[in-house]
């Protein structure tokens, strides 16, 4: 399973990247403007140090003005991956990028029918939120076992499942039961994969006896 981080805060990422667990990057148009910064130079940052897909999001709604922008932001670097909306016209701009070899991240996808039609359009990635349909009082992940059930039928589909709109480690640990190929993860929710008050306690312990020992190892 591939991790991606789900922010737009390059400090974060280098931070993160030093783990030697992130395998790529997704940005949308609110973590840009959160950043406070141009968003071309953002990404030209992020991929200067990061080698795996790096998502930027068109901001038009036509299509010809989305595969204009889409030119634009795969020219910053190779692993650019353009991020469109799941409308018609993102449909439509990510038949003709994926045609000419660009990668292209469908978001904003909200049901297993969107989704077919992502991997019909010839997507590299579909991101289904499902944080936001658990804010809803829907489940997210039985979005997610649909959609991988679906793709699973068909070989033709080489579209990879990206699991959006993650707030906590259960939806990774979920994501990962169900077989998705990838999960973008903020900052904070990645953090709290690791956390766990048994490890501290047993590691405070471990550390209390050794220094009874007067033992170095070095
Ligand atoms: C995915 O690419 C989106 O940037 C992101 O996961 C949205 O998450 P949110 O619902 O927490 O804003």
């Amino acid at each position: 399973m591939k991790f991606f981080i789900d922010t737009a805060d390059v400090g974060e990422i280098r931070d993160l990247a030093e783990t030697g667990m992130i395998d790529g990057v997704t940005t949308n148009p609110s973590l840009i403007a959160q950043s406070g910064r141009e968003f071309t130079d953002v990404i030209e940052e992020i991929c200067s140090f990061i080698d795996g897909p790096v998502s930027a999001e068109v901001a038009a709604t036509d299509a010809p003005t989305m595969i204009k922008e889409g030119h634009k932001l795969a020219k910053i670097a190779k692993n650019v991956v353009i991020k469109v909306p799941l409308t018609i016209d993102g449909l439509k701009t990510c038949k003709i990028l994926s045609d000419e070899g660009t990668m292209v991240n469908v978001t904003l996808c909200f049901s297993a029918a969107q989704a077919i039609l992502a991997a019909k359009v010839g997507a590299t990635f579909i991101s289904p939120f499902v944080g936001r349909l658990d804010d809803i009082a829907l489940d997210g992940m039985d979005l997610i076992s649909d959609i991988c059930d679906i793709y699973a039928n068909y070989q033709e589909f080489t579209t990879q499942v990206l699991v959006a709109s993650v707030r906590s480690p259960k939806h990774v640990v979920d994501a990962a039961s169900l077989g998705a190929d990838v999960v973008t993860i903020p900052p904070s929710a990645l953090r709290q994969l690791y956390n766990h008050p048994l490890t501290d306690k047993g590691l405070e312990s471990f550390l209390n006896d050794w220094a009874g020992t007067g033992q170095s190892i070095l």
